[in-house]
């Protein structure tokens, strides 16, 4: 029997993340040292009293049962969190807790369009956000962000008749993977645009804890206005390195949390109760680690950054996110061209940026998740390999 997997998945490939994971493998096995920078998974360990608030939990035999409810503790943790970190004040009624921001992403697609809908979309994006279009079978459109408007969108460039389409705009700053932050003006004007245009906004926040410079992350939601025309996606993943026991919340417009709970009434049973202890742990537990961490990632952002500057390569400072958007060098064709000679002449993984969109062609994304004098030792290695001066 031939089984013929539905249309949708004609939208998704694994392509270089496996052809790079392969490559990997190859050269662990012939003994090279490797850098991976590819994969934007913290390696800092999860806080104390977060891991331990979860231990005790998932000790209790009781937990084991189906869960079926957000606890209404992690909702009000989740208020408080709003009110003490970004000064915004939600009710518990507008909250929704989802397993990880890349699973609750798509799944907006799913409870808010239909087939003649548009979502707009940047380009380079995330790629799960294109996903939300594709489960909602509405018609993605992407708006392109360039490095000479500092990676912020055009609202001016998207055509009238997509506006008016558009059931909804993603966006998200500080954004993985350029790098960028948008300053307040933005905000102000992409809810103008939401509300002329009737475009509910969501606006990915996986990295409010993750930017420097002395810049606060702070939250779309404290802009006026913006929760009457969306919602945020906020994400404990990387502020309290969680990627392994994932939990995200999905805040603000009521009708659209309204929509997102009818969805996941019917199939899901909500998230395992001791990792909703944990972060509600998090939530209210110090931030003084969140910020120590912070500060190493601007570490790492310099000892890469700068490094790279110092050695010929003239790679932009990233402002926020756990990672590094750089040009490819001069005399590289493409960005899978560039990734593949560099791992086959330093051992230095890194992602092709067209594996984010035709925008992201011409640059790499480097992860931040290996210690200073680690880069430091890699820049030396790049630097000595010549790949920066062959072309
Ligand atoms: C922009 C962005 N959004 C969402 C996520 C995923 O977050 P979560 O771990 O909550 O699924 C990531 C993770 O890398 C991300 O970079």
């Amino acid at each position: 029997m031939k089984i013929e997997p539905s249309r949708q998945l004609q939208h998704y490939q694994t392509g270089i993340f496996a052809a790079l994971n392969e490559k990997k493998e190859e050269l662990l096995q012939s003994g090279r040292k490797v850098y991976n920078l590819s994969v934007g998974t913290p390696d800092f360990p999860v806080f104390d009293h977060i891991r331990e608030a979860l231990v005790t939990a998932a000790s209790d035999p009781e937990q084991y049962h189906y869960t079926l409810r957000d606890l209404p503790e992690l909702h009000t943790a989740v208020k408080d969190y709003y009110k003490k970190r970004f000064d915004v004040e939600i009710s518990t009624d507008q909250i929704v807790a989802v397993p990880g921001s890349q699973e609750g992403i798509p799944h907006l697609g799913m409870a808010l369009c239909n087939p003649e809908d548009v979502v707009l979309l940047p380009n380079p994006g995330y790629p799960a956000f294109e996903v939300g279009a594709h489960f909602g079978n509405a018609e993605p459109y992407f708006y392109e962000l360039r490095e000479e408007n500092d990676f912020l969108p055009r609202l001016d460039e998207i055509p009238e008749d997509i506006a008016r389409r558009a059931k909804y705009m993603m966006i998200s700053y500080p954004y993985n993977p350029v790098c960028a932050i948008a300053p307040p003006s933005f905000y102000e004007e992409v809810i103008a645009f939401a509300r002329k245009y009737n475009i509910i906004l969501v606006h990915d926040n996986a990295y409010s804890d993750i930017i420097y410079d002395g810049v606060q992350g702070g939250s779309f939601l404290s802009y006026e206005g913006a929760e009457e025309v969306g919602v945020e996606v906020f994400s404990l993943s990387k502020s309290f390195n969680l990627t392994g026991a994932r939990v995200s919340f999905i805040i603000g417009n009521q009708q659209v949390i309204d929509a997102v709970k009818l969805l996941r009434s019917q199939y899901d049973f909500c998230i395992f109760e001791p990792i909703q202890r944990a972060a509600i742990a998090a939530l209210r537990g110090p931030l003084d680690q969140v910020k120590i961490q912070c500060q190493e990632y601007q570490n790492r952002r310099d000892a890469l950054c700068g490094g790279l500057r110092s050695i010929g390569w003239d790679v932009r400072d990233s402002a926020g996110t756990m990672f590094v958007w750089a040009r490819i060098p001069e005399g590289f064709s493409s960005s899978q061209e560039f990734v593949i000679r560099l791992m086959e002449e330093t051992g230095v993984i890194c992602t092709p940026g067209d594996a984010f969109g035709t925008m992201g062609e011409g640059y790499v994304r480097f992860a931040l998740v290996l210690p200073v004098e680690t880069l430091q030792e890699m820049v030396r290695t790049i630097d000595e390999s010549g790949i920066l001066k062959q072309n």
